[in-house]
């Protein structure tokens, strides 16, 4: 956590901010510190929550080790990306580390916020949407600026990806999501479980595995957070993601807010993951997402209740057809 590594612009931001911004720096060592200073760590230190837990961006932009439950990232691989995505042609995930030739050490914060929130790259070209930016435009500016903030703390990593070749083309999946600069955005009242959850759902891209979708890979509307949806192929197993509505016969309406805050922590402990689960590995980014705050976990459980129950049965892993 140098500050003499930040770039100028965040460093102009953050002394704008202090203008503007009443935030309490909860900063450890601020005897000595400057307010400036922790300032600028507790952006590093929301961007390191909103990257490695929350927003699972670890979990597309990194190799993971599936010899072992819910495959941990290699600590190594962090951020360089190189993931690929055969069912749309040929896609990769990126490198966001800040290395200059191969990741986005050359992006100004906006680009890369711009990538983040609105789909668009440093040259313009539309993301795939298998990147949640539709998902990431709920942010508020402040968190998107703080995502950028740690990736630039990353170690930079050489990892040239090879050039994306799609199907077809991002953009009219693109125009089914709706985008707005993140201006208006604001973050959820602290004092407002229900808020915080919808919120942390969004950044958690909750809604993205956990939706069933149609043949032609778009969302079924009226079913969001059924479950249902087949992952993992590609890395040599299968299974379907939960229904987590209310729903009490088929989803987690029966769950108490301990029940789901303890599976959730359970994962806080490498002995929960580590072990070949063979075909019947997730993708459920169980690892991060056991590193939020009891409090976010209980919020996303709060919010989950509010959602509409659907009545559909998921088995997890069925029986393989021969
Ligand atoms: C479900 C997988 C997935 C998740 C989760 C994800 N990304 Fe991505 N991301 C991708 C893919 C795939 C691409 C490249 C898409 C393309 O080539 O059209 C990408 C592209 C990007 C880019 C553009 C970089 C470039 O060189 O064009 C940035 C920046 C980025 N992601 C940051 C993030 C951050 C920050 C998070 C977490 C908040 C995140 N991503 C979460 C899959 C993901
Ligand atoms: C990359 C895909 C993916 C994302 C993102 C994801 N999930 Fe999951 N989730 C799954 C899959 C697949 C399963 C079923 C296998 C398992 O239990 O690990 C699952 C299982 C669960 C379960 C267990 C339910 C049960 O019946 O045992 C809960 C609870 C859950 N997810 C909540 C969430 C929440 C909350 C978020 C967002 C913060 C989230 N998931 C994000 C894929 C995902």
């Amino acid at each position: 956590m140098k500050q003499g590594s930040l770039p100028v612009t965040v460093i102009i931001m953050i002394a704008g901010l202090l203008y503007t911004c009443s935030c309490n720096s909860n900063d450890k060592t601020s005897k000595e510190a400057t307010q400036k200073k922790g300032s600028a760590n507790a952006r590093l230190e929301r961007g390191r929550y909103l990257v490695e837990t929350v927003g699972s961006c670890m979990h597309c932009h990194s190799q993971r080790d599936f010899t072992k439950f819910s495959g941990p990232v290699k600590e190594e691989t962090k951020g360089m990306g190189g993931v690929g995505y055969p069912i749309f042609g040929t896609l990769y995930s990126s490198n966001i580390t800040p290395d200059t030739a191969t990741g986005i050490g050359r992006w100004t914060d906006d680009e890369i916020v711009r990538a983040i929130t609105l789909g668009i790259r440093k040259n313009g070209d539309t993301l795939f949407p298998i990147m949640p930016y539709y998902e990431y435009n709920k942010m508020s500016k402040e968190d998107a600026f703080s995502i950028v903030a740690y990736l630039r703390s990353l170690k930079p990593v050489v990892n040239k990806i090879p050039e994306r070749k799609l199907k077809s083309p991002a953009g009219p999946e693109h125009d089914l999501f709706e985008y707005a600069s993140l201006d208006n955005n604001q973050p959820p009242p602290a004092n407002d479980s229900i808020q915080t959850g919808k919120y942390l759902a969004a950044v958690g891209g909750c809604i993205t595995c956990h939706t069933p979708k149609t043949d032609d890979e778009r969302f079924e509307k009226d079913k969001y957070y059924g479950g249902g949806d087949g992952m993992g192929r590609k890395f040599g197993f299968q299974v379907y993601s939960s229904n987590i509505t209310p729903d009490t016969a088929t989803g987690i309406g029966n769950w108490t807010e301990k029940s789901f805050l303890d599976k959730f922590k359970s994962f806080r402990n490498p002995q929960a993951y580590s072990y070949d689960p063979g075909k019947h590995n997730t993708l459920m980014p169980w690892i991060m997402l056991a590193q939020m705050k009891d409090e976010d976990i209980k919020a996303i459980y709060a919010y989950l209740r509010t959602v509409k129950p659907i009545r559909n049965k998921v088995e997890k892993w069925p029986p393989e057809k021969k």
